[in-house]
């Protein structure tokens, strides 16, 4: 799997663990690396922002033992600048958070890049997008959700699609657009023309007998 994404300019797949069997992760990430995933995307929630409690630092810090793929961490958690540094210390090389849960996300993207570590910002299909642009200068990676974020397998909502426009019109080249939620063979395509890069993919591919058909199917709606 890729190390450093923000050297291509994308598409990239990256499968979200949350969907994968915890008791056999390890070979699960090696499963969906074999299977062509190009990085790894890991939902961090709290039982408070979201109504569902993943995991946190500790299962981060076997996820970087056992791969040397970049790893995109999604914090669905209600006090993201306490736990940043634990979450950066157990391996997480982007940390994103949601604009829902600060009073001034450009100040919580500086704080966090004070970790060492590349920064995103998210919104939920209810936030509105104008929200972000206070903190675009001081963020990495934007991530569009295209679902209610809390749970996997929910159904892709294309009225988020012209904020992925929106945003796309307004990054550099140097920053990263990604979406999250319902991303499938089916929906895939609309969301690389209005603008995204980086596809977030859990139960299309994680609940897939072969992996690597999965993969090569998306890869394939976007002509790769
Ligand atoms: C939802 C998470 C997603 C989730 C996506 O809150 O942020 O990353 O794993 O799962 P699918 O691809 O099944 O919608
Ligand atoms: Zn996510």
């Amino acid at each position: 799997m890729n190390s450093n994404p923000f050297q291509i300019p994308g598409p990239c797949i990256l499968p979200s663990v949350l969907a994968a069997d915890f008791g056999r992760l390890g070979e699960e990430i090696a499963d969906v690396d074999r299977a062509g995933g190009d990085f790894l995307h890991l939902d961090v929630m709290d039982g408070h922002f979201v109504p569902n409690i993943s995991f946190g630092p500790p299962v981060i810090a076997s996820i970087r033992k056992c791969t040397s793929a970049y790893l995109d961490a999604h914090l669905m958690i209600t006090d993201p600048v306490r736990y940043a540094p634990a979450m950066v210390k157990a391996g997480a090389q982007n940390v994103t958070f949601h604009v829902e849960v600060v009073d001034d996300p450009a100040a919580t993207a500086r704080e966090i890049r004070k970790l060492g570590c590349r920064v995103g910002i998210t919104l939920n299909p209810g936030t509105a997008v104008e929200k972000l642009w206070p903190a675009l200068d001081d963020v990495d990676v934007v991530l569009v959700m295209s679902v209610v974020a809390g749970f996997g397998g929910q159904k892709f909502m294309p009225e988020v699609l012209p904020k992925v426009e929106a945003v796309r019109k307004r990054l550099r080249d140097d920053q990263r657009l990604e979406i999250d939620g319902g991303i499938a063979t089916d929906t895939i395509r609309r969301a690389f023309d209005a603008g995204a890069q980086w596809f977030v993919v859990g139960s299309h591919i994680f609940e897939k007998p072969d992996r690597a058909a999965a993969i090569r199917e998306l890869r394939r709606q976007l002509g790769q």
